[in-house]
């Protein structure tokens, strides 16, 4: 029941990744943290994984076969989801941590030197802050929040991270990967010249169908939203933030500044229970006169594409999300082809964790650009949602928080 995939133009897609993804047998190494420097490359750091759904348990397999990692504990609201990822790293039943409070308990588990947070986005900054404050290093799934408090939050905890010494990592792919990397290094030596558009898109079909079905069969209780969680407005951020984030966080990269307002719309066609929209269209004005126009779709059948490009006054750059990353410009070009992105970008991410880890390295750069970006796409949701124009201050100054209600939850 783990939402659908992010698709893109790849051939190989998350389904493929899932079904190849290997349970490791696993074991212990004691390892504090402040034992975790510079000459310890080769220790095992014990890991703990907070959402045990379809990324979660695939992420922590790769987390596993890097070699670096033992998946030590496991955490999830659900028994049943919990248990599969006990199961699958053979963990005894005293590590596997349910209900709402379970990864406090996860925390608290001797020898834990980092934690995993592959959770519904709604719970990533307090689940982040309180691993931060465990002492304990952290890898987040994107979006680091659904809401402006939580985007302050998760960039706290970042600034905390740092002081601390303790890692802090936000899991973009495309962020990872040399040839975004390297378009990105060129814009920003101007190679391109001064960019005066950018057309930003993510568009793909249906998704969740299989959580919708499961919550047409209960009530809209807690429990139920939590298993539906990505066809949730507040648990999700709606699918500009849930899902979009992955080609606006590539437009706010390259243009190397939030926006400054945006002027949106969209709405729902699909006839789901759950609340989110399945499009979006919003223009953002960013600073130096830089006019990026985004649209999505999540709905419908056929053409998946998490593209940016970037229009310069010298010449373009063209991305697509494990497809072609080009630039073009009048005397020189680069073709680039990050067709594995997927898997690829999650295992660079997963060994640049273990060598900032046991490196020292605890500048945690990921924070900051991830605070950013995911701003950036809550400042389109406000926009959308109320068919207008949002300034970026009005915006913070709002500082709208999402309620879930979970007194009827367990503990
Ligand atoms: N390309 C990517 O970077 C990428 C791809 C897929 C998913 N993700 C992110 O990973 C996260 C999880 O997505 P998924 O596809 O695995 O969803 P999923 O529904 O398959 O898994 C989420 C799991 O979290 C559990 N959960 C719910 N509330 C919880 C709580 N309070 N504490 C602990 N566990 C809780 C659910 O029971 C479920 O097992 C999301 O943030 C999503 O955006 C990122």
């Amino acid at each position: 029941m783990s939402p659908a995939t992010e698709t893109s133009p790849s051939p190989i897609n998350r389904r493929q990744f899932l079904t190849g993804t290997s349970a490791a047998a696993l074991g212990f190494t004691l390892l504090r943290p402040e034992l975790v420097r510079g000459d310890d490359a080769n220790r095992k750091l014990n890991l703990g994984l907070i959402g045990c759904g379809g990324r979660g348990k695939w992420i922590a397999g790769l987390f596993a076969r890097h070699g670096g990692y033992n998946v030590a504990g496991v955490c999830d609201y659900f028994a049943d989801r919990a248990n599969e990822a006990g199961e699958q790293f053979k963990l005894p039943a005293a590590n596997r941590y349910t209900g709402l409070h379970g990864y406090e308990r996860l925390l608290a588990q001797p020898g834990l030197d980092a934690v995993a947070i592959i959770s519904p986005p709604y719970f990533h900054p307090i689940q982040a802050a309180a691993a931060v404050d465990a002492g304990k290093h952290v890898y987040l799934a994107k979006p680091i929040a659904v809401d402006v408090p939580g985007c302050l939050t998760v960039e706290e905890s970042g600034r905390k991270a740092t002081e601390k010494k303790q890692c802090f990592l936000v899991d973009f792919q495309t962020r990872a990967h040399p040839d975004y990397q390297e378009v990105a290094k060129r814009i920003h030596a101007g190679q391109i010249g001064r960019i005066v558009s950018m057309d930003v898109g993510y568009q793909c079909d249906t998704y969740f169908e299989g959580m919708d079905a499961e919550f047409r069969k209960s009530n809209r209780d807690a429990q139920a939203r939590l298993r539906a969680w990505a066809v949730d407005q507040v648990l999700s951020g709606d699918v500009i933030t849930e899902q979009n984030i992955h080609s606006l966080d590539v437009a706010a990269w390259f243009a190397d500044a939030a926006p400054v307002r945006a002027y949106g719309t969209g709405g729902r066609a699909r006839p789901f229970v759950g609340n989110c929209w399945d499009h979006y269209a919003v223009i953002f004005y960013f600073p130096n006169e830089l006019t990026v126009s985004f649209s999505s779709k999540q709905v419908g059948y056929a053409y998946d594409d998490i593209m940016c490009r970037a229009y310069g006054m010298n010449g373009t750059v063209d991305t697509h999300y494990a497809g072609k990353v080009t630039l073009r410009t009048k005397d020189d070009a680069f073709n680039g082809d990050t067709r594995n992105l997927y898997e690829d970008g999650a295992v660079r991410n997963i060994a640049a964790f273990h060598r900032a880890v046991t490196g020292g390295d605890f500048a945690n750069t990921t924070v900051p650009s991830s605070v950013r970006s995911n701003l950036t796409t809550i400042l389109g949701r406000m926009a959308a949602y109320g068919n207008k124009e949002v300034t970026w201050n009005e915006m913070m100054q709002k500082h709208e928080k999402l309620e879930f209600d979970t007194t009827s939850l367990q503990d």
